[in-house]
């Protein structure tokens, strides 16, 4: 059986990989290398099925991934309890263009509507998709007493913040449950994120482990840069699970795999320096 890892205190447990679904849902003004069309329904269901029988159980989606939620809904109507769901509220992305709203009312909103798009009366993990003014929006709109109020009336499990800044990502290690963070060999600026993370026990996604798919790109770069990847992230014991995006079955399995080589890799060193700290996942 696939391992899993607690995601700090939120009672949820996850696989060192998650599937992220922009590439579901969204083709226009995106970061990727190569252009792509949107997978028909059944490619994704086959992608779908693949993780799971993988033993992958976390699912990373927004309302900003375009058709991304509304998709999920209907392919994993029969299975919804075998998916850990993050999806996101802040962000909007409609002809082309995104907006941003972080007040109490939209998120009310928005929460309602991802229900209603992933056919589930609870979301496992929603997290502010900030627009890069992270303490801004931490402090000035009170996103988290929003999400704890939803939390309490059960909408929700756990909440949290993606972040893109480091004073950002600090800020929501303190209050939420989860933060997401930009974390590759490529991008350590965001590192003492996970550091304080790791000390309070609170989740830590990582986006990007690949840099969007431009990590190969890098002077220094190895030949297995995927390998590479995985080991730097898994090297970090706050690490608890790296969201990657894929619509490749093979880069799935492969991404998988070398996470899993990682981990290994990383608490074997821990068994052998019992000085330094470890991760602790369960079988
Ligand atoms: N909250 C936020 O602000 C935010 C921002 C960005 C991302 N995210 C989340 O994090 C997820 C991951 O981020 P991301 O998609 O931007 O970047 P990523 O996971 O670093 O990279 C995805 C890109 O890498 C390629 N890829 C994946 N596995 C590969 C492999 N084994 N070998 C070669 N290429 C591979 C994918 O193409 P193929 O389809 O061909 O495999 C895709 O183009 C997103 O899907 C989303 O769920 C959140």
């Amino acid at each position: 059986m696939l391992t899993t890892k607690s995601l700090g205190q939120t009672g949820l447990d996850v696989t060192p990989i998650g599937l992220g679904t922009v590439k579901l849902g969204r083709n226009q003004k995106v970061n990727y290398p190569d252009a792509f069309a949107l997978p028909d329904d059944e490619q994704a269901s086959r992608l779908l099925a693949q993780a799971r029988e993988l033993g992958i159980n976390l699912i990373d989606t927004a309302p900003a991934y375009g058709t991304s939620e509304e998709r999920l809904g209907k392919l994993l109507a029969k299975e919804r309890h075998h998916w850990v769901i993050c999806t996101k509220v802040g962000e909007e992305f409609a002809d082309g263009t995104s907006t941003f709203n972080f007040t109490p009312a939209h998120l009310r909103f928005s929460i309602e509507r991802s229900l209603r798009r992933l056919r589930s009366d609870y979301l496992d993990m929603v997290l502010v998709h900030s627009d890069g003014n992270d303490c801004d929006i931490i402090e000035g709109y009170g996103v988290f007493a929003e999400l704890e109020e939803l939390k309490r009336a059960g909408l929700l499990r756990a909440y949290g913040m993606s972040t893109k800044t480091l004073e950002g990502g600090l800020l929501a290690a303190q209050y939420a449950d989860v933060v997401m963070v930009t974390y590759n060999p490529n991008h350590r600026d965001e590192e003492a994120v996970i550091d304080k993370c790791y000390q309070l026990n609170k989740g830590v996604l990582v986006k990007k482990a690949l840099a969007s798919g431009h990590i190969h790109q890098a002077p220094d770069a190895s030949a297995d840069f995927v390998q590479s990847s995985m080991d730097f992230i898994f090297s970090h014991p706050g690490v608890s699970s790296a969201i990657v995006g894929t619509i490749n079955p093979q880069h799935l399995r492969d991404n998988l795999n070398k996470a899993v080589i990682a981990l290994t890799h990383s608490q074997d060193t821990a068994i052998n320096n019992p000085n330094s700290s470890q991760a602790s996942y369960d079988e």
